[in-house]
């Protein structure tokens, strides 16, 4: 399963990528505007600084929801950098939208996913990539890692090429069950995976072999 970074923070994505594990980023809207940034200008130059960061997929969402716009606006994304991602919404249009980048050789996420059905319509428009969104599944009472497994399940059954890739995660566990349910990709804040390396056992065990290791200097 590769690791991708669910966030626009720089500071952030260096330390992920320092770490050796990075393989891409994905963003949203909402992590956009909390980095403060404003304008087509510093929109497209802080995508530029992210592709300079990490050398893998960085996903970079369109604003619009029309056909026309999504288009134009995904084919500017596309030509910042080789590695971008265009990020398209689940709706009509959008599926439209995919259809019509794949044709055309650019690579799209296809974002606001929460079932199956959409999760098929994504794959037969050629999505790159499809991001259910778990968290926000179980927030509305339901099973997001069934939904992955689901995903999965169908996209091996139909032989689709589509990568499902796990977004909306919240705790270190939903990662380690993502990769339970075969997802290609998991797209974590910083703080799910740094919490990966956590366990007492482990400070326990480090602080005992520091104290006998000074015993054998
Ligand atoms: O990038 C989309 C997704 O990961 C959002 O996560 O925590 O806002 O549901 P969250």
């Amino acid at each position: 399963m590769k690791f991708f970074i669910d966030t626009a923070n720089l500071d952030q994505i260096k330390e992920a990528n320092d770490l050796g594990i990075l393989d891409g980023v994905t963003t949203n809207p909402t992590l956009m505007a909390k980095e403060g940034i404003k304008g087509t200008a510093a929109i497209n130059a802080h995508y530029k600084a992210i592709c300079e960061i990490v050398d893998g997929p960085v996903s970079a969402e369109v604003l619009s929801t029309t056909f026309d716009e999504m288009i134009a606006e995904g084919k500017v994304l596309a030509a910042i950098h080789p590695n971008i991602v265009v990020k398209i919404p689940m709706i009509k249009d959008g599926i439209k939208a995919i259809k019509w980048f794949t044709d055309n050789g650019i690579k799209t996420n296809c974002t606001l996913v929460f079932s199956a059905g959409q999760a098929i319509l994504a794959a037969k428009a050629g999505a790159t990539f499809v991001s259910p969104f778990i968290g926000r599944v179980d927030d509305s009472n339901w099973d997001g890692v069934q939904l992955i497994e689901d995903i999965v399940s169908i996209y091996n059954a139909q032989g689709y090429l589509t990568e499902v890739l796990a977004a909306s995660i919240r705790t270190p566990l939903h990662i380690v069950k993502c990769a339970e349910a075969g997802a290609d990709v998991c797209t974590c804040p910083l703080s799910s995976i740094l919490g990966l390396l956590k366990h007492p056992l482990t400070d326990l065990g480090l602080q005992q072999f520091i104290k006998d290791a000074q015993n054998m200097q």
